[in-house]
């Protein structure tokens, strides 16, 4: 596999990272990860939107000659390894760069952000798709900046490993009484024919597929109301499902091992999931 780092292209086995980078000393760095179908991107322009409202709210300065090269390189990267057909996703990490001696402030001298790229092929989950997932429910235990993907994941990451030890799939998030979303997906419930999810806010990513569900929504017109689903009424509710990047559009059977409405995907998700692959794979 090539894969791209700092101005090279590489065998991913041949590329080095300085263990002064602040991407690996403080998890100073944000990523993105983006589909692609026969060598084109889906969304990428919102993906590239997110990326530099990341790198705003990180204060990290990309050189704009580098940041205008990133679709180029996916694009080579994606012929290099070959995936220019069938399905594929890209991987991209910026961090503040490498600066010694460790100092939580950033470098006082200008520093070179590290930017990662890979291309690899992708597998869709379809038969989860279709026969839907258990979860558990865990608290959202993240800090209050959930709207910038960074690279700081341990409490996905140990959520995610929770619910894969309790025979799961994966988590549902809840704070302060609400489902927030899962360790890499959002979450939407179905109640009555309205679609109900987090409000876009600091407390949740605001996800790409998210945008693009809302959109469904408006086109099939199923009423969407920004409110939150309560955990107290979870099991009241009719349909629940994620959405995500590498998630698709993923209905949820059970949470704690108590059924979400029939416990089977419903209708709405069904509709939704159908709309969503003819976007894709369009
Ligand atoms: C915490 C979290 N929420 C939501 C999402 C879904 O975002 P997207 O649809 O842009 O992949 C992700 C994706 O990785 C995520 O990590």
């Amino acid at each position: 596999m090539e894969i791209y780092l700092n101005g090279s292209f590489m065998n991913h086995e041949e590329a080095r990272i300085s263990p002064a980078d602040r991407g690996f000393l403080f998890g100073d760095g944000i990523y993105e990860v983006t589909r692609v179908v026969h060598g084109e991107l889906f969304r990428e322009r919102e993906h590239l939107k997110r990326l530099d409202e990341g790198l705003n709210g990180l204060r990290v300065h990309l050189d704009p000659d580098v940041r205008n090269k990133i679709p180029e390189i996916g694009r080579e990267l994606l012929e290099r390894n070959r995936l220019t057909s069938g399905e594929a996703s890209i991987y991209l990490q910026v961090t503040r760069g490498a600066a010694w001696p460790r100092t939580h402030t950033f470098p006082d001298t200008e520093v070179k952000p590290t930017l990662y790229m890979s291309a690899a092929p992708f597998k869709p989950h379809n038969e989860l798709h279709q026969a839907g997932v258990d979860t558990i429910s865990v608290p959202d235990i993240r800090w209050t900046r959930c709207n910038l993907k960074t690279v700081n994941l341990l409490p996905n990451t140990l959520a995610k490993q929770q619910a894969r030890d309790a025979g799961a799939n994966s988590a549902v998030m809840i704070r302060d009484g609400v489902v927030t979303e899962s360790p890499n997906a959002n979450i939407f419930g179905v109640k009555e024919g309205t679609l109900y999810t987090f409000p876009e806010s600091n407390y949740i990513l605001s996800g790409i597929t998210r945008g693009v569900v809302l959109e469904i929504a408006d086109k099939l017109a199923i009423p969407r109301k920004m409110v939150p689903i309560r955990q107290d009424e979870l099991f009241d509710i009719d349909e629940l499902f994620f959405s995500g990047t590498t998630t698709d559009i993923q209905p949820i059977n059970r949470v704690d091992g108590k059924p979400i409405g029939s416990g089977k995907p419903g209708p709405v998700v069904k509709a939704i999931q159908n709309e969503y692959k003819n976007m894709l794979y369009q």
